[in-house]
């Protein structure tokens, strides 16, 4: 080819795969509708988020809740794959942590105590005698400042809050920012960020129960799972991590070779038996700070898989074991016990109480980063 002509041609190929791009970016797109009132008169909006092949996330600024989340089965097929209701109401009645932001600090803090640079904090106790998912009024519970972000490669959703000192009793004013991002590539990113003005504890995470075969439809058991963790964090009966970094080697926590959840859930195992089923913290293979495919789950009816990656040192697997019939969520389903699971990025639980785990401090003037992404795709598609 004569030199003009490559130029032409490399001038053809550049302005298709601009349009091309366009074309995507023109199609993602993100809607915001009212969602209700909350007791104290604030105003709760819902966002759905499209991405350019039709995938769709629902998200309300109240709590930051997925209230639902819609991507194709084998055949093309949207289904909502998360548990929750479609209403404000329902929410605001009480439920699991269906699909919200945990903090300040995700999951258990022994006795609602730690201490600080030899301070002591008292925090509220929720869960027996410890702290959980941030207590009373968690991040699940409170109105976030919302905004729609534009970005390349699928629809976002910005999601901002400022956590008062001594809310919850935690120390320092914390701001926080959660950038929701459904990309075109059909994932499900979340982006967590905070700083703070004194120093203190923060574990941020993500709690949506999924059942790939569709929301209400059965329980979650002959999902595969495939964890990569070498270790767990064993607990003690009001699961608080004894401390020790257990081998999954010939346990029922062995997910390094994917297995059905089900499969062992039943063994006479004192962890098990103790968390009611799996809801236990896995130490992830890898490096903190490095973002990496931690975990795989697959379901053969529908053909959906989800792979979790992130930059989080931890991840709680919890089978939805205190689901038991008496929640009624979208569809008028019902929704059992194991009828959904979590996988919540994490730091390990009570880590500050507990100076051999990665530490949970953020120190005024430092900021916190972690990203976590579930990738959705199919196997088997015609
Ligand atoms: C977390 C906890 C569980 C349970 C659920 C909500 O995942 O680890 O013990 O409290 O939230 O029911």
């Amino acid at each position: 080819m004569k030199p003009v002509k490559v130029l032409y041609f490399a001038l053809i190929c550049s302005a298709m795969i601009l349009l091309l791009n366009l074309n995507a970016y023109g199609q993602a797109k993100v809607t915001k509708e009212g969602f209700g009132k909350t007791p104290d008169g604030q105003d709760a909006d819902i966002y759905t988020l499209t991405n350019s092949g039709g995938a769709e996330v629902k998200i309300t600024n109240y709590g930051g809740i997925v209230t639902s989340l819609r991507v194709p089965d084998r055949n093309g097929k949207l289904d909502d794959i998360v548990l929750g209701f479609d209403n404000l109401d329902a929410y605001l009645k009480g439920h699991p942590y269906f699909g919200a932001i945990i903090g300040r600090y995700g999951n258990r803090i022994a006795k609602g105590r730690f201490t600080l640079h030899g301070v002591e904090y008292k925090l509220a106790v929720n869960n027996g005698e410890n702290h959980l998912h941030g207590g009373t009024k968690g991040f699940d519970k409170v109105v976030w400042n919302a905004k729609p972000r534009k970005v390349a490669n699928g629809a976002a959703l910005e999601l901002t809050y400022l956590n008062k000192d001594g809310e919850e009793g935690y120390p320092g004013n914390l701001s926080v920012k959660v950038v929701y991002t459904l990309t075109n590539a059909n994932e499900l990113k979340i982006d967590y960020s905070a700083t703070t003005d004194k120093d203190t504890v923060v574990n941020l995470t993500h709690h949506s129960y999924f059942n790939l075969a569709g929301q209400g439809n059965g329980d979650i058991l002959n999902h595969r799972l495939f964890v990569n963790a070498a270790r767990f964090t064993p607990t003690d009966a009001g699961s608080i991590p004894t401390g020790e970094l257990r081998s999954v080697r010939g346990t029922p926590f062995d997910f390094t070779r994917a297995t059905t959840i089900g499969a062992r859930i039943n063994q006479d195992y004192e962890q098990l038996r103790l968390g009611k089923g799996y809801d236990h913290n896995f130490v992830l293979n890898g490096k903190i700070g490095t973002l990496r495919r931690v975990a795989r789950v697959s379901e053969s009816t529908s053909g959906r898989a989800m792979e979790v990656w992130t930059t989080e040192p931890g991840m709680q697997l919890y089978s939805g074991n205190f689901l038991d019939g008496t929640l009624t969520g979208k569809d008028g389903k019902v929704y059992q016990q194991r009828y959904g699971f979590c996988l919540e990025t994490q730091h390990y639980p009570d880590s500050p109480n507990k100076p051999k785990f990665p530490t949970t401090v953020l120190r005024k003037g430092d900021r916190y980063h972690t990203i976590t992404i579930y990738k959705f795709s199919v196997r088997g598609a015609k």
